[in-house]
């Protein structure tokens, strides 16, 4: 299975300009890497500027609307999404939970709409606290919550990325979570997979880490806690830290 490593720009950086020169960048630091798949989210805005730079990583998105089109002001839909090329959109991310009011119902509509039209889902799921190593079962609510009614035949392009949400760096007092609890949670998620999908299935489903990922720790969530990628917000607007994530995957 190959590695996802995921770059979330977030609402960075403020122009097109500095948007394409940091892509650019870190397509100049990156080898093709044959067993990592690497995907740049920049902000709607400036999806065809850094698309049109993009040679060794992919396009992705940080959003999505469930329908094709129609009135619904402001929203960008899957279908416009895939005349960007664009196969990965991270859905259900935390801050959007927790700033944007997104619901359980509509990341399933999200998570739904992707799915059917055979693009991936990077479904964000995590907790907002935890005490202690044990995963709180939040986690495996939201998880079924954003698949509820998808069926199995259309479930191998999803990848769930395990972002508790203190861990996010820009949250104050931060810090990366610790890898064997990490594993624990791919553990939680892989089994909740295994009893709505089947262990096979379950299995070709990438589970990835994401919250304070840096080229430092990026190889323990990778062996010990046996993650397949990571999301990775702050590090991917440091172009040398991005491509050293990459590499270190690459080579995990
Ligand atoms: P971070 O962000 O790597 O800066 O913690 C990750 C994310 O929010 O996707």
């Amino acid at each position: 299975m190959k590695k996802l490593i995921i770059a979330n720009w977030k609402v960075n950086p403020d122009s097109p300009g500095r948007a394409v020169v940091l892509a650019r960048k870190i397509e100049s630091k990156i080898r093709p890497p044959k067993n990592v798949e690497v995907v740049i989210a920049p902000p709607l805005p400036f999806l065809s500027a850094v698309g049109a730079v993009l040679k060794k990583s992919k396009l992705g998105a940080q959003n999505v609307f469930w329908g094709d089109t129609g009135p619904y002001t402001g929203e960008v839909s899957w279908h416009q999404l895939k005349h960007f090329k664009i196969q990965y959109v991270i859905v259900g991310h935390s801050e959007r939970r927790a700033y944007l009011g997104e619901t359980d119902e509509i990341i399933n509509r999200k998570v739904a709409a992707l799915l059917r039209n055979e693009m991936s889902p990077i479904l964000c799921v995590g907790e907002t606290e935890r005490s202690g190593d044990q995963i709180p079962e939040v986690v495996g609510q939201k998880l079924r919550a954003a698949l509820k009614g998808i069926s199995k035949q259309i479930i191998s392009n999803l990848a769930v990325a395990y972002e508790p949400a203190w861990a996010i760096s820009t949250n104050s007092a931060a810090a990366a979570d610790a890898p064997d609890d990490a594993f624990r949670a791919k553990i939680y998620i892989r089994k909740i997979l295994a009893d709505l999908y089947g262990r096979k299935a379950a299995e070709s489903i990438r589970v990835i880490y994401g919250g304070s990922v840096t080229a430092e720790n990026i190889a323990s969530f990778l062996s010990e806690a046996r993650m397949e990628g990571a999301l990775v917000g702050g590090a991917s607007l440091r172009p040398d830290e991005f491509a050293e994530i990459v590499r270190i995957a690459a080579a995990t």
